[in-house]
Parts: structure tokens; C-alpha cells; sequence
């Protein structure tokens, strides 16, 4: 995947979660420690918006059926399903 330019780093504060469409496909933004992770913004189990779950440390909760998504890792921790 090549590099796109979504913004100015301060239009993202602290803790926060963003998504933005790059070339069609939805991706999630986290501020870090004012480091910046990107994360697909569909869950993989069914599809659901990553962006419409909780936040909870460096964690995503799929809003669906709560897989939850490492932001740092870019990797899935956790079905339950
Ligand atoms: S759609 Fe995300 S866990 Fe099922």
C-alpha cells in the first residue's frame, strides 16, 4: 500500500480515533503518545465499523460482536464468538 497524506497531525488529538476513506477503503487512525497506528476500519469477522466500537486503551471493541483489534500490533486479540 503506498503512502497518502490524510492530514496535519495535530487534527488528531491525543487518545483519539479517527476514520478516513483512502482510494475507497475505510481506515481507522489512533493517536498514540502522539504516535499514529492505522488499522483496517472493517471488522474481519462480519464486517462491522470498527469506528462505531469502544476505544479502550490500545484496544478496539468491535461494536457487533466484540472481537477486539490490538491498534499498536494491527492484529486481531480476541473472539469470543
Ligand atoms: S462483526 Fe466484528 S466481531 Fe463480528
Amino acid at each position: 500500500m503506498a503512502w497518502s497524506k490524510i492530514g496535519k497531525s495535530d487534527g488528531l488529538k491525543q487518545g483519539k480515533i479517527k476514520e478516513y476513506n483512502i482510494n475507497g477503503k475505510k481506515i481507522l487512525v489512533s493517536n498514540m503518545d502522539d504516535k499514529f497506528y492505522a488499522i483496517d476500519a472493517i471488522c474481519s469477522h462480519l464486517g462491522a465499523e470498527l469506528a462505531k466500537g469502544k476505544k479502550d486503551n490500545n484496544t478496539i471493541i468491535c461494536p457487533k460482536h466484540r472481537a477486539q483489534f490490538n491498534i499498536q500490533k494491527c492484529q486481531k486479540r480476541y473472539y469470543s464468538g
